[in-house]
């Protein structure tokens, strides 16, 4: 454990007062929380609980995505509405639990490109190693979900981030189901620019660098390996 778990609540305080970290408080998604913790919860529950959070995130994530007006020809008369200004996405799945989340988020934009980076945490240094990056060819011009269930001590996101600014990319809005204070922290430090959407900010992270209460392995849970 790099802080202890007093220094990890003050350090929770502080970040829930930072404007780039989105809390997604809603009833449905701490309902849905609460199984996913679970231990008893099974494989094929805890994919779907994943996916179904990953959707509410989103709704959240693209709540500022700018509009234009459209004339709409109803059964009945004409409508003045309103569709989605153009706006390109790509959802960004950090390997291998990020993948559980993308299917939430292309139910909400079938249109969006999917990029991958293959990321592992060794387990005794704990410091993210890449094997696979691959990005649409023009992920500058969109924004970029990444999306990971679990942000820990912040390693693979602050190197997922980096990636994509290598890329030229602008707007990195990151999607977790849970974050730990420190990790969190460490992102919102690292990038001046990032935003991040979390489902719960825990306690602290354990002598594993696991996260407190947390739920888990994500991986291991979503795809039945241990
Ligand atoms: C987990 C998780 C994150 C990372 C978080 O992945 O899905 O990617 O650890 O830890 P960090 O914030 O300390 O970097 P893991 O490395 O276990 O790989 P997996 O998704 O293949 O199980
Ligand atoms: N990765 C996980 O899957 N769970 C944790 O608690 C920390 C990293």
């Amino acid at each position: 454990m790099s802080i202890t778990p007093e220094e990890s609540a003050a350090l929770k305080t502080k970040i829930l007062q930072n404007p780039r970290l989105h809390l997604i408080d809603h009833p449905m998604v701490q309902h849905k929380l609460a199984i996913l913790r679970d231990k008893e919860t099974s494989c094929k529950q805890f994919r779907e609980l994943v996916r179904e959070i990953a959707l509410f995130e989103g709704y959240e994530a693209t709540r500022d995505f700018p509009l234009r007006d459209v004339k709409v020809e109803t059964p009945i008369a004409w409508s003045d509405c309103q569709m989605i200004a153009g706006k390109k996405v790509a959802v960004i799945p950090i390997l291998r639990a990020g993948l559980g989340m993308v299917d939430g988020l292309l139910d909400l934009i079938p249109a969006a490109r999917v990029g991958h980076i293959g990321l592992y945490r060794d387990p005794m240094t704990r410091e993210p190693h890449t094997y696979y990056c691959k990005f649409p060819p023009d992920v500058d011009q969109r924004t970029c979900l990444v999306v990971d269930p679990m942000l820990a001590t912040g390693g693979s996101l602050v190197a997922a981030v980096e990636y994509l600014r290598q890329a030229n990319v602008k707007d990195i809005r990151i999607l977790c189901v849970l974050g730990a204070p420190e990790g969190i922290a460490r992102v919102l430090d690292a990038d001046p620019d990032v935003n991040i959407y979390v489902g719960a900010v825990d306690e602290y992270l354990n002598e594993r660098a696991y996260i407190v209460p947390g739920l888990g392995d994500a991986g291991d849970r979503i795809f039945g390996t241990v």
